[in-house]
């Protein structure tokens, strides 16, 4: 039997990328999996693919920053597989919003953060009633209490819901001239504890995840067109487990985060990078400095000039 047996997910941008090794995560534990993503090309190959592996896919063609399509996914999801139980809220476009509050325009902080934080507002607001209403996992039975813990009145909501939303390292640590997208996970983050405590009593735990540089197929086809090998030898080497990542080790963190076992996990932000972010600074720099001395061709955003660094 599969961890996610009979239990609805939706997965948004779930057609590539971290979301696309989300689906394919979820459907073959057994789960029924809706992927809501603006690429109907990409979306139908991955619901294609994890059919093929004999699981359970849905597509529906949307943006999720705008009201209508959280509606329309909540209602396909539990008009498709009669409940919801997971929601993993990971969609983002990527656009090109760099800048500090001197540079970004105002309609691309309006759309920037609707994306990035206003979609994972409205994807709750239906999706929690909606799990609500599906109730416990239909598998889930409560374990005989074995004396070992202490409970005071009836035994409360467990497994009703599970909520990941994607942030970024970029949450935790800020990068140059990337108001939009730092100030977005980082609010991602807040969003998360609030629903936490919000949603908890009803049995439904809200969680996030901070995942450092993923190669993913967009990624990868970027890392080609630059023709950057030392450039991206450099990122490995920023990471104490000396490697990037790739989509299906978030998925596993998901997958674990929505599983039965983390039901008393709510209100955290998972760092699924590698080990970037607990390094002290300055000894990462002076490191990168030996590199970079010993690969005088080497190029660097400061080349590239794409946006992300600048003094
Ligand atoms: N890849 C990384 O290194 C990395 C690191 C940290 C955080 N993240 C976060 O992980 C998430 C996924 O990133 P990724 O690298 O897999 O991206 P990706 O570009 O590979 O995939 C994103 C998916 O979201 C879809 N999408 C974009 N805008 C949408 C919208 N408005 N409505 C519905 N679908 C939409 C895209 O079509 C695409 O299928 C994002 O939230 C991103 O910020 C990524």
């Amino acid at each position: 039997m599969g961890r996610f047996d009979d239990r609805g997910a939706i997965v948004t941008g779930g057609a590539l990328g971290i979301g696309g090794g989300c689906a394919r995560r979820i459907a073959a534990d057994g789960g029924n999996v809706l992927i809501v993503d603006v690429n109907e090309e990409a979306g139908a190959n991955t619901v294609k693919e994890i059919r093929s592996n004999g699981g359970k896919a849905e597509f529906i063609a949307g943006d999720v920053s705008q009201q209508s399509t959280a509606q329309e996914m909540v209602e396909t999801a539990v008009s498709s597989f009669g409940r919801l139980d997971l929601l993993i809220q990971n969609a983002y476009a990527g656009a090109d919003n760099a800048g500090s509050a001197v540079e970004v325009e105002p309609e691309n902080w309006n759309s920037g953060m609707g994306l990035l934080v206003g979609a994972l507002y409205l994807g709750a607001k239906y999706s929690v009633p909606a799990m609500e209403e599906s109730g416990t996992d239909p598998h889930y039975e409560q374990p005989p209490w074995t004396g070992a813990g202490r409970r005071h009145g009836n035994p409360p909501a467990r497994n009703v819901g599970r909520i990941v939303n994607m942030s970024s390292v970029h949450g935790l640590q800020q990068a140059p001239r990337s108001l939009i997208y730092n100030a977005g996970k980082a609010a991602v983050i807040g969003l998360t504890k609030q629903m936490a405590i919000d949603f908890g009593p009803l049995g439904i735990t809200v969680n996030a995840i901070a995942p450092g540089h993923i190669v993913t197929e967009k990624g990868n086809a970027n890392w080609d067109e630059v023709g950057n090998d030392e450039g991206f030898h450099l990122f490995e080497l920023h990471y104490p487990v000396r490697r990037t990542g790739e989509p299906e080790d978030i998925a596993e963190a998901v997958g674990f985060l929505c599983s039965n076992e983390a039901s008393f996990i709510t209100g955290h932000v998972l760092a699924v990078d590698g080990g970037l972010t607990i390094q002290l600074q300055e000894n990462l720099v002076m490191d990168s400095k030996d590199y970079i001395l010993a690969n005088p061709d080497l190029r660097t955003h400061f080349d590239f000039d794409r946006g992300a660094s600048r003094f």
